[in-house]
């Protein structure tokens, strides 16, 4: 693509969408030069639905098999053909709970982004804003990173650092990862964009 193109992108949730949103909010002023084509979640009436539902943005349930941690390989590869016939650029996982692996991998190489909301490699995996105040860490933060088949793992695109205040407890020190996770998604994005145009 070029960089006057938009970037079509799927955005891929789990909960109420908040980093969904902010990319949303992105694209309304201006600062991305991009097209949310679908909204996809694992979790019936997850809220993620009902924001893209108020664009008018196609919105689906992934069938999962009735799994209800597992991402099925047969459910990745019919995704990753829907995807693909969609024209799909840049896949955006948005609190999307679920491990991504091979078939979505191959057929989107580079092309699929996850925020994380801790400062990988450091607490990986779930609630790592939780993690962090179990640890007694000083510093917390968010992260957006290219997707492999590990667990928050794969190149770090970007990095915002959060302080831990002393009377912070897990939700608000949450509360304000989330602050910085939807400043740095959308400028993730648009730097992410600017590779797929070399
Ligand atoms: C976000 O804080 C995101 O970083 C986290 O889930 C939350 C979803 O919030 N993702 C992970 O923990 C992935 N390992 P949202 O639904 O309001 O965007």
């Amino acid at each position: 693509m070029t960089s006057s193109q938009k970037l079509r992108i799927a955005v891929l949730g789990s909960g109420s969408g908040s980093n969904c949103q902010s990319i949303f909010n992105a694209i309304d002023d201006g600062s991305l030069n991009a097209e949310v084509v679908i909204v996809l979640t694992d979790i019936k009436g997850a809220y993620i639905l009902e924001r893209a539902a108020n664009r008018g943005i196609r919105n689906e349930l992934i069938d999962c098999q009735g799994f209800k941690n597992k991402f099925p390989l047969e459910s990745q590869q019919a995704l990753a053909a829907q995807l693909t016939e969609l024209n799909i650029d840049l896949i955006c996982l948005a609190g999307f709970m679920r491990l991504v692996k091979h078939p979505l991998l191959n057929a989107f190489p580079n092309r699929i982004l996850n925020i994380h909301p801790a400062l990988l490699p450091a607490y990986p995996g779930i609630a790592a804003w939780k993690q962090a105040i179990d640890d007694k860490a000083s510093q917390a933060g968010c992260t957006v990173h290219y997707v492999d088949a590990g667990m928050d793992t794969g190149e770090i695109l970007m990095q915002a650092y959060v302080p831990v205040l002393s009377n912070d407890n897990a939700e608000s020190l949450h509360e304000r990862i989330q602050v910085q996770e939807h400043i740095l998604y959308p400028a993730a994005i648009k730097s992410a964009a600017a590779r797929l145009a070399l």
